[in-house]
């Protein structure tokens, strides 16, 4: 495949848990290079990250307000930039790119507030740039073909929606010797939650995106188990739908035993649909007296997953397409745009009013 598309990168250095990832990801579907990135607050790290993933030296930033300051001003621009920062930079790095028009892929949660998700979705349209938030798992191509049988009535009407999205790793007070959890429950880096929006956005993203449902209103409990903490690392939600169906979306960081546990059930009433992250290729539908399984070929990928490839080639393709003159935007996009994850701060903010009113309904 030719590599038609260049790109940077702010975060993501070899130390973070995503960066790899994103790397890979766009590496396996091989249309874009990397040619910059201000990758660490640290530059000797982003100096190693940039030898390692062999960009050259000049392209390498001390910080993003530089990179942005000489990029903009290259013929050609880069045609997009990753940010794989912590939440609470998103928002700042992603208006500076769309003001000097650069089209943004960013990491989930998109901000920390609604207000700043909007301005990010106005500024993204007003400039006619695409913007991707990288809610990985809907990339899975057997999720896209889950939605096709949604679509053709497949289950009937879903009326019961179980999703559950289960980890361990913040059971002890480990924010001390770990960095990841050290910003993620920490408000100044993290925002206004740390599990609801850590995973219970990739929850509320996989439900929407596969039923199309609209939340009506909803109740949450959102607990910090581990008593130090000012952030939950527990959040139970019970979503009421508009069309009169129901949902239970169970996100926990001290589920201990679990490591990365997702899998929804969607209840129809003509069948049940069921996935699971651990088989992530994979989708179950039990009927009575039977089980349809539908499988995607196992595609082996090095230091990502098929959810990340999938998610940039979608994103890659319609970029490309836009440069040739199709009509595509964040509003018809192939990709999860700023149109979701706007939506997604709004199920975070939703969820911490619900809260804050002591578990009381809240209409969406
Ligand atoms: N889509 C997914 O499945 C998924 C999985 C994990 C993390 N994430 C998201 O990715 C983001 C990063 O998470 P992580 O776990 O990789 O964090 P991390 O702490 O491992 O890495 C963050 C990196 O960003 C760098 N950084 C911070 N501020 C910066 C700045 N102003 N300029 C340049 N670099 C800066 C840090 O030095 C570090 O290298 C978060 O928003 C998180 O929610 C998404």
């Amino acid at each position: 495949m030719d590599t038609q598309l260049t790109y940077g990168m702010v975060g993501g250095a070899i130390d973070s848990m995503i960066g790899e990832s994103h790397r890979n990801a766009i590496l396996l579907d091989g249309r874009a290079k990397i040619v910059s990135g201000c990758f660490s607050r640290d530059f000797k790290k982003t100096l190693q990250t940039g030898k390692e993933w062999k960009i050259r030296r000049e392209r390498l930033y001390k910080d993003y307000q530089e990179m942005i300051r000489v990029e903009s001003k290259k013929k050609p621009k880069i045609d997009f930039v990753v940010i794989a920062t912590p939440n609470v930079s998103h928002y700042k790095i992603a208006k500076a790119f769309l003001e000097n028009g650069i089209n943004v892929v960013c990491e989930k949660p998109l901000t920390t507030s609604l207000k700043e998700a909007e301005e990010l979705k106005d500024l993204a349209n007003k400039q006619d740039l695409l913007f991707c938030v990288t809610y990985s798992y809907t990339g899975f191509p057997i999720i896209q073909e889950a939605k096709k049988m949604i679509q053709s009535g497949e289950i009937g009407t879903i009326r019961m929606i179980n999703a559950q999205y289960l980890q361990g790793w913040l059971a002890e007070p480990v924010e001390n010797e770990n960095k990841q959890a050290q910003w993620r429950l920490d408000p100044s880096q993290s925002g206004l939650a740390n599990t609801t929006a850590d995973i219970g956005s990739h929850v509320e993203n996989m439900i929407s995106y596969l039923t199309e449902k609209e939340i009506e209103s909803l109740c949450a409990i959102l607990d910090a188990f581990v008593k130090s903490r000012k952030l939950e690392d527990n959040s139970i939600v019970m979503v009421n739908f508009k069309d009169g169906s129901r949902g239970i979306y169970f996100m926990s960081q001290i589920a201990i035993g679990e490591k990365n546990n997702f899998n929804f059930s969607l209840y129809g009433s003509k069948g049940t649909l069921k996935w699971d992250l651990q088989e992530a290729n994979t989708i179950k539908i039990f009927f009575e007296d039977s089980l349809k399984l539908i499988k995607k070929e196992e595609e082996i990928l090095e230091g990502t997953n098929a959810g990340f490839k999938n998610t940039y080639s979608l994103f890659i393709t319609d970029l490309i397409n836009k440069k040739n003159g199709k009509k595509i935007n964040n509003n018809n996009s192939n990709f999860q745009s700023v149109i979701a994850g706007v939506r997604g701060m709004k199920f975070i903010e939703k969820c911490i009013e619900s809260t804050k009113k002591g578990s009381s309904w809240v209409k969406f």
